[in-house]
């Protein structure tokens, strides 16, 4: 395991953050896009890792066959704003990066997405997932990812998680304020990750038509086998077994990937004190989710 200990969470610009996304601030609010950049932007477990997957073949797979049996995704696709130990930063790897497009993970909300990607108007996808799905698999990565606060019990996780003391903040103003960006901004296509469980081939190809990709059918279909749950998770350069924050013999960091677990996890009296919370919360938003397909 690598030698980071567990953070702790304090809030920052009023969110929640832990040190290891602050540490390199001001380095990530002055990084310098280029008009082809790619951001890959989610509240934390809602399908980053997939979406990064699929664009990384989308763009790589056909020109460069070794890239995806030698080099973790993480390294392909460096994530903007970490700071950890012992590792390069994430803009120390973007700024060394050497193909193009760059495709850039990040977590952070609207409000702090770094200027020059508002100026060189570059391209973002957004992934959003049901706040019960995101929930259960935010507090299980919680447990086996030592870089990340103690979870403490699913019960006061779940409390933290419907007051926004997550790291990057709270869900509701996450999904929310990306939805409204996008609703004046065509540069951002917002995704949705029941959709892509539901029919990934359908969503493959509003991806390549938001980014202007001419991709056969059988590209297409190649890439949409080898980014399926279980092909991922049996994939070392995918799944996350070479990164030594994570302590996978607790939980894999490709768990279940499914639309609706949280019903194995959510009690009756939870899932109604829930309701009653989000109801109270996005009464009013046109941002509708899927629960369940
Ligand atoms: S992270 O750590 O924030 O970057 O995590 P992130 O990649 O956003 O989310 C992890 C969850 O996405 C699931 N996942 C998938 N689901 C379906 N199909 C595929 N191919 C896939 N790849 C990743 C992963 O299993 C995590 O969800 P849970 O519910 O915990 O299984």
């Amino acid at each position: 395991m690598a030698d980071v200990e567990r953070p702790e969470l304090f809030e920052f610009h009023g969110v929640s953050m832990t040190h290891y996304f602050t540490d390199n601030w001001e380095n990530v609010q002055n990084f310098k896009a280029l008009p082809d950049d790619i951001l890959i932007a989610t509240y934390p477990k809602a399908g980053t890792t997939w979406m990064s997957y699929i664009l990384d073949l989308l763009y790589f797979k056909q020109k460069d066959k070794e890239r995806e049996k030698s080099l973790p995704l993480y390294e392909r696709v460096p994530f903007l704003e970490l700071v950890i130990p012992n590792y390069c930063t994430g803009v120390e790897a973007l700024d060394t990066l050497p193909t193009r497009p760059r495709l850039i993970k990040t977590h952070l909300p609207i409000q702090f997405v770094p200027k020059s990607f508002w100026e060189q108007n570059c391209r973002m996808v957004y992934v959003a997932r049901n706040a019960k799905d995101n929930a259960v698999s935010y507090y299980h990565f919680d447990r086996m990812n030592m870089a990340q606060p103690e979870p403490k019990d699913w019960n006061s996780f779940l409390q933290r998680f419907m007051d926004g003391k997550m790291v990057f903040g709270s869900w509701f103003d996450h999904v929310t304020g990306w939805w409204k960006k996008k609703q004046t901004c065509s540069n951002i296509l917002y995704m949705f990750y029941e959709d892509m469980v539901e029919d990934t081939g359908r969503e493959m190809e509003r991806l390549c038509s938001f980014l202007g990709l001419s991709t056969t059918a059988e590209e297409r279909e190649s890439i949409r086998g080898g980014v399926q749950f279980d092909a991922m998770k049996a994939n070392p350069m995918a799944n996350y077994s070479t990164d030594l924050v994570m302590n996978q013999k607790i939980f894999p960091f490709m768990r279940k990937g499914k639309v609706g677990d949280w019903k194995n996890q959510f009690t009756v009296a939870q899932n109604e004190t829930f309701d009653e919370n989000y109801e109270n919360k996005m009464r009013n938003n046109t941002l509708k989710f899927r629960t369940h397909i």
